[in-house]
């Protein structure tokens, strides 16, 4: 099985619970203030459905899918509009590979890796249209 399939196999295992984007939304909060305040007026429970479908149009923009889908993103995170500081995808990819640690029955460093490789394009698109 090639990354993209160990990915999109382990998200799966992920997806099962919504608990897994309650913890991630946790893990990610804490931090930093700075991206703590980023949510305070945000209503997190949509905003973990929106993020379930971000993490999936990465994993299939590593499978080969248009990335229209993630420019659109890379817009709303810009100076233009939320304004997020390129220095803080690295604490959003922390986040989700210790969210993916805890709720992956299946989890190895090997698997991390995966992850890692899998994320760091759709990761780049979004930071890089700051
Ligand atoms: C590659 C990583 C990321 C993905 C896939 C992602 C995904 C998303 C998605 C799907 C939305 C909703 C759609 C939209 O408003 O455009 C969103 C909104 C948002 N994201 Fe991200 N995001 C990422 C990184 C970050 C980071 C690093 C921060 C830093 C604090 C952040 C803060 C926000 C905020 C503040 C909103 C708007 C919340 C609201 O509507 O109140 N995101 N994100």
């Amino acid at each position: 099985m090639n990354n993209t399939d160990l990915v999109f196999q382990s998200y799966g295992r992920c997806c099962r619970k919504d608990d897994f984007f309650v913890d991630f939304y946790e893990f990610f909060m804490s931090s930093s203030d700075a991206i703590r305040n980023r949510f305070a007026q945000t209503d997190m429970e949509a905003q973990r459905h929106l993020l379930r479908h971000g993490v999936m149009q990465i994993i299939l923009v590593a499978r080969g899918m248009s990335d229209r889908k993630l420019r659109d993103l890379g817009e709303s995170h810009s100076r233009h509009k939320y304004d997020i500081q390129p220095e803080w995808y690295g604490l959003w990819e922390e986040a989700l590979l210790k969210t993916v640690r805890v709720h992956d029955p299946e989890y190895t460093p090997q698997l991390r890796q995966a992850w890692k490789e899998v994320l760091k394009p759709g990761i780049d698109l979004i930071r890089d249209a700051y």
